[in-house]
């Protein structure tokens, strides 16, 4: 089949490691008879630079026309280090997740035995951990009005959410928790906080439709320690937007870098996916950065938003080949480091040589 994937590299590593997700694409489409077009649209501290804006709408207006959206990482140094920068990169992603609609933004955090090591963490505690946070992408503290006073000494953000807000993502909680082991918790701060209130009321009162599901209720402060303590007893974590980017790179840790984590956002028609990491500026250009994130969010792409499982399933095959045979960068691999191309060429190459069910 054909399909056309709007494709958005972005800034610092996101050219790079976009690159190699479209070449283990490329090897999937050659291997099952699909075809990708790409279109590739700026977004971020290069859209700025080349047009003013982070997120033109000609970027916008493809995304909204394509099956997909396959993102790499924005951000850059000069806007992250000057507080009074007036357009920043990040701007671009908030603006496009809310334009199409992307309100449930899905991070699993997966642990594999062959990189215990890279874990801080004992690995008789992370052994096994296998959850998703389900996090709430367009709302709350990053959305609401925000500002200063006149003489700008005092700055606010407001945080709001309504029930059908928490409503739509918490389906997608519930439903996440019947497909997997069955148990929903949801990360709030409802000692201090009056949307976390409304939040708990709303998820309590929709638990009546899903029976089978077992629901339990965290603090963040308390999930945030639970989640390096003992993260095995998590299945599907269900939180608001500004919880769930905390314990989302906190989730990595697990995994062993945070260069393994995919997302898919998801919610109206098309579906954006982008690792969960930032755009290390610092290597960009340098061939050094782990595109595996990238590439198993071209997996999540598959699956998700072009219903092609077995294609999906043979990408994370090829992955975790890679990892078990530590052809890896130096994030996960200090010895022997090979280059983020050389990492999408064995993935590329493992997808071509899978055996079709
Ligand atoms: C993420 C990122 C973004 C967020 C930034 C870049 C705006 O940290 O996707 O987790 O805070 O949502
Ligand atoms: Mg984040």
């Amino acid at each position: 089949m054909d399909f056309n994937i709007a494709v958005i590299k972005g800034d610092g590593i996101g050219p790079e490691i976009v690159t190699e997700a479209m070449k283990v694409m490329d090897a999937v489409g050659a291997k099952y008879g699909h075809n990708f077009n790409y279109n590739e649209v700026l977004m971020g501290a290069c859209a700025i630079d080349e047009t003013g804006t982070p997120l033109p709408d000609e970027t916008l207006e493809v995304c909204k026309n394509s099956d997909a959206v396959l993102f790499g990482a924005i951000g850059h140094p000069k806007y992250d280090n000057d507080p009074n920068a007036k357009v920043r990169p990040e701007q671009g992603l908030l603006k496009i997740r809310k334009e199409l609609g992307l309100y449930a933004n899905i991070r699993p955090v997966a642990y594999y035995p062959a990189l215990e090591q890279f874990s801080p963490l004992k690995p008789e505690r992370i052994e096994g951990a296998d959850f998703v946070v389900v996090r709430e992408l367009t709302g709350g503290i990053y959305f609401g009005e925000k500002g200063r006073n006149q003489d700008g000494t005092e700055a606010y953000d407001n945080c709001t959410y309504s029930v059908e807000e928490i409503e739509r993502i918490a389906k997608v909680g519930f439903e996440a928790a019947q497909k997997r082991r069955k148990k929903l918790t949801l990360v709030d701060k409802a000692n201090v906080l009056e949307t976390s209130r409304l939040w708990r009321d709303t998820v309590t009162k929709m638990a009546s439709s899903y029976p089978d599901v077992e629901l339990d209720f965290l603090f963040v402060d308390n999930a945030a320690m639970q989640m390096i303590l003992a993260p095995t007893q998590f299945d599907v974590i269900l939180t608001e937007n500004m919880f769930g980017d905390i314990i989302s790179d906190e989730g990595s840790v697990i995994g062993g870098s945070i260069g393994l984590l995919p997302s898919a956002s998801v919610g109206a028609k098309v579906g954006l996916y982008e690792p969960i990491h930032g755009s290390f500026p610092q290597g960009a250009g340098k061939n050094i950065a782990n595109p595996m994130a990238t590439i198993l969010s071209a997996a999540m792409l598959l699956e998700t938003s072009l219903n092609l499982v077995e294609e999906a399933n043979a990408i994370r095959a090829a992955v975790s080949k890679a990892i078990d045979e530590n052809v890896a960068t130096e994030d996960l691999n200090k010895q022997n480091p090979v280059g983020t191309d050389a990492v999408g060429d064995f993935i590329a190459a493992a997808v071509s040589e899978t055996v079709k069910a």
